[in-house]
């Protein structure tokens, strides 16, 4: 069974609709910990570009990576929950160099299950092709990176119900 760090230091990540956002703050409150949207964090720089409609790239990303490593770094001792897409291998292997001791809890589902929940997402239009490139660019965890895969496609209680039973953390008590 995983071992998350105590206190607990969590990144939840998975593809843009996965419910890194609802997950992340429901487990931060289970946990008694801060919770923290990565998205929130982003430099002047990128919301610039993403509110013009230019993609970021890995370029533009590695700042943000840093600041989000910061948040893990500086919240090492006390816990926290991070929400962050966090596709890509390289990506996480820069939020644990900030943060060696942190859990990845990648929220998992098939792509239609996404398709299906970001369409009903009210005031937000995404369409089917970027469900596609984030799936594209998707790198799963790696059995050396500490972490749980939890399937998306269950009610918010049940997922943090799943993280408590599925990692060995004593916040389940
Ligand atoms: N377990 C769930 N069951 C049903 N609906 C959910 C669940 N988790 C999230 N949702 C809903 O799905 C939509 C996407 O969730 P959320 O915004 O948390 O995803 P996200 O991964 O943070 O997306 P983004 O990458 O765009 O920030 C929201 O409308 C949310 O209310
Ligand atoms: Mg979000």
């Amino acid at each position: 069974m995983p071992v998350p760090p105590t206190p607990p230091l969590l990144t939840v990540m998975g593809v843009s609709g996965s419910g890194k956002t609802t997950v992340g703050a429901a487990l931060a409150q289970r946990l008694r910990v801060p919770f923290a949207d990565a998205d929130d964090l982003h430099p002047p720089e990128n919301v610039a570009k993403m509110a013009a409609g230019v993609p970021l790239d890995d370029t533009d990303r590695l700042p943000w990576l840093h600041t989000i490593g910061d948040w893990l770094a500086a919240h090492a001792g006390s816990g926290g929950v991070i929400s962050c897409s966090a596709l890509k291998r390289s990506y996480r292997d820069v939020l644990r160099e900030a943060a060696p001791a942190q859990f990845f809890v990648h929220l998992d589902g098939s792509p239609e299950v996404v398709a299906r929940r970001v369409a009903g997402r009210p005031g937000h239009f995404m369409p089917a092709s970027l469900v596609d490139s984030q799936f594209a660019t998707l790198e799963p965890l790696q059995p050396d990176e500490n972490g749980v895969a939890l399937d998306l496609d269950h009610p918010v209680d049940d997922i943090v119900e799943d993280y408590l039973a599925r990692t060995d953390s004593p916040q389940g008590d």
